[in-house]
């Protein structure tokens, strides 16, 4: 989980102006928005003194024409307002949705690009909140809490300007509330900013039990626990809603100083100013004018109290955005550092004492991998073997760079692997991992990922071949079929079989293989072997196995113990000198029946 939770004390302008680089394409609009709004704002503030002017002048002279004149001029005046308020929205609604996409597109261009080990210790619910809630609030706060702050912020002051003129008695006389009312927005600001953190993650934390239910749901129905997994979810649900309710508290309390001291400022100057119009001090009109500047300017005070509130939740998601946003990217991300192309070297694939710790294993235990040696030759395959939880997934995840190496380096025909750039790395290496994961695609395109652009028919069929994954062929739209979550389930085993195509659709180089014949029966198993001994013949391979069936497939067997490479040899002279391997060889041979 993210350390930076519940950060405290920050300035919600300083964390908002970050999101200036995504705003600037459109300031034009935003700045013209902005402009038309305080122009339609200060419209309405024009009608207090018509009315002013109606009251004293034809009011007062029973002067009917007049009266008609005055009551369009409100019209037109109200019209106006109207019209300039809708210009406003028309500006803004495009642009915006326009900075949304683009947050949202750089937040998964930056999620494609950060390392496993990010993605190892990052929730995917947290990814997938601050993805599509914080982006939606953001939007929503660039939308109207932005423009809104500034115009209403505007309209008080010239309004509060106006009464002034209009009688600076009666104007004091309003402006008293508003030492108060501003110290509880400074408070509420603060108390605000910790709540709807916790309210944000907590919406974090109940996406990832959501999206693992989902995910799970055959392990949950199978051992029948979907109560005690409600139950979590009730939990988590609980103290959202806490936070939430804590959120509507603390909302309910400036909302109450903020619409109850103001209205009582109106009570208290409509009680003396109509003493001063009984007194002659002051005339009717303007009087009429000032009680109605005053409740012009009720929507502006009022609404400040949740303009404040969306602007915290707005910086909040800022926050949470730029959390992953400033995460260091794959190629930035240290092993970069004594990188020097090196040329001549051994040919084949090299581990030179490599030492690897994953980065959040408990500090002070032993590194998982220690100086392990190890050299394939060009054009061998070595089978890799060892006890489960020995470290085979961890050593083959670093040639492909998904981790990298703590200490020592791996070589491919003599060149450090982090001497060249990743996707020089990734096409010569082709991997199958041990869950094949297959995406929301057609069959095709999900083997046709292995290789590179521009492949097609040809490649897809050979792999497919190979592989022995030739069922594609008959599924109900051929290797069109759509597959994974959103398509057609397959089987363990076709799955596995799809993997392996896409490992060996481009014709890699060098081939890492994570026990990819597990799920197969017998029979295809065989097959899949005669085949893959073919596309071994002719590619440098490093191959995890489990069954001595696989373990033949290689020219020679690594195996991997207590986080070193105990003993290199043939099947047969490991059998015969290694006791560990014999045991693992007869141990996995009963396990598979
Ligand atoms: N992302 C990770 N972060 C921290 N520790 C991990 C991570 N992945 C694996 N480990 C730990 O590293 C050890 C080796 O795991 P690994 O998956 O490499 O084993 P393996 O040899 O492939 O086992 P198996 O035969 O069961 O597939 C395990 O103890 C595991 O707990
Ligand atoms: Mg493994």
């Amino acid at each position: 989980m993210p350390s930076t939770r519940a950060t405290t004390d920050r300035s919600a302008v300083r964390t908002l102006l970050r999101l200036w680089p995504y705003v600037r394409p459109v300031r034009a609009r935003l700045l013209a928005a902005a402009f038309v709004a305080v122009v339609a704002s200060c419209t309405g503030l024009v009608i207090p003194l018509v009315l002013k002017w109606l009251v004293d002048g034809p009011v007062a002279d029973r002067d009917p024409a007049g009266v008609w004149l005055g009551a369009l001029y409100l019209l037109l005046l109200g019209l106006a307002e109207a019209l300039l308020f809708g210009l406003r929205r028309r500006l803004v609604a495009r642009p915006l949705s326009h900075v949304e996409a683009e947050m949202r597109a750089d937040l998964y261009r930056r999620l494609q690009r950060l390392p496993v080990a990010f993605h190892d210790r990052w929730a995917s619910g947290q990814l997938l909140s601050r993805a599509t809630t914080d982006l939606m609030l953001l939007r929503m706060f660039l939308a109207f809490p932005l423009t809104f702050l500034l115009v209403n912020g505007v309209t008080i002051v010239v309004g509060v300007v106006i009464m002034l003129v209009q009688d600076w008695v009666l104007g004091l006389v309003i402006l008293g509330p508003a030492v108060p009312v501003l110290w509880t927005c400074v408070v509420f600001e603060r108390r605000y900013a910790q709540v709807a953190r916790r309210a944000q993650d907590q919406v974090g934390d109940l996406t990832t039990v959501v999206e693992e239910s989902v995910l799970g749901i055959r392990v949950i129905k199978g051992f029948g626990r979907h109560r005690s997994q409600a139950r979590a979810f009730r939990d988590l649900t609980g103290r959202l809603r806490g936070t939430e309710l804590h959120k509507a508290r603390l909302l309910a309390t400036i909302w109450a100083v903020i619409v109850t001291l103001p209205e009582v400022a109106i009570g208290a100057a409509l009680v003396l100013g109509t003493v001063r119009v009984a007194d002659g001090e002051l005339s009717a009109g303007t009087l009429v004018a000032f009680l109605s500047t005053a409740l012009a300017l009720r929507w502006p005070v009022d609404s400040i109290g949740f303009l404040l509130a969306m602007s915290q939740e707005a910086a909040t998601a800022t926050e949470r955005y730029f959390e992953v946003r400033d995460e260091v990217p794959e190629e930035q991300a240290a092993g970069n550092g004594d990188a020097r192309p090196r040329t001549g070297g051994v040919p084949g694939l090299r581990f030179e004492d490599v030492s690897f710790r994953y980065p959040d294993a408990p500090p002070g235990s032993p590194p998982l991998l220690s100086h392990v040696d190890l050299h394939i030759r060009p054009g061998e395959s070595m089978a890799l073997v060892g006890a489960t939880g020995s470290g085979k997934t961890t050593l083959t995840a670093l040639v492909p760079r998904l981790h990298e190496v703590t200490s020592g380096r791996i070589t491919l025909d003599g060149v450090d692997i982090t001497a060249m750039s990743r996707e020089e790395l990734r096409i010569k290496v082709a991997v199958a991992f041990e869950e094949p994961t297959l995406f929301s695609a057609s069959v095709g395109e999900n083997v046709l990922m292995g290789a590179p652009d521009g492949a097609g028919r040809p490649e897809l069929d050979r792999a497919l071949a190979i592989a022995q994954a030739d069922f594609a062929h008959r599924l109900p739209q051929g290797t069109d079929t759509r597959v994974g979550e959103q398509g057609l389930s397959l089987s363990g085993g076709q799955r596995q079989r799809l993997a392996l195509a896409r490992a060996v659709v481009g014709r890699p180089g060098f081939l890492v293989l994570d026990d990819p014949l597990s799920a197969l029966d017998v029979h295809t198993e065989a097959a899949v072997e005669a085949a893959l001994r073919r596309v071994l013949a002719d590619t440098t391979a490093l191959i995890v196995a489990h069954r001595p069936s696989t373990v033949l497939l290689a020219d020679r067997v690594a195996l991997l113990s207590g986080g070193r490479i105990a003993a290199v040899g043939t099947h047969q002279e490991l059998l015969r000198d290694n006791a560990e391997y014999a045991h693992l060889m007869s141990g996995e041979q009963e396990d598979s029946r």
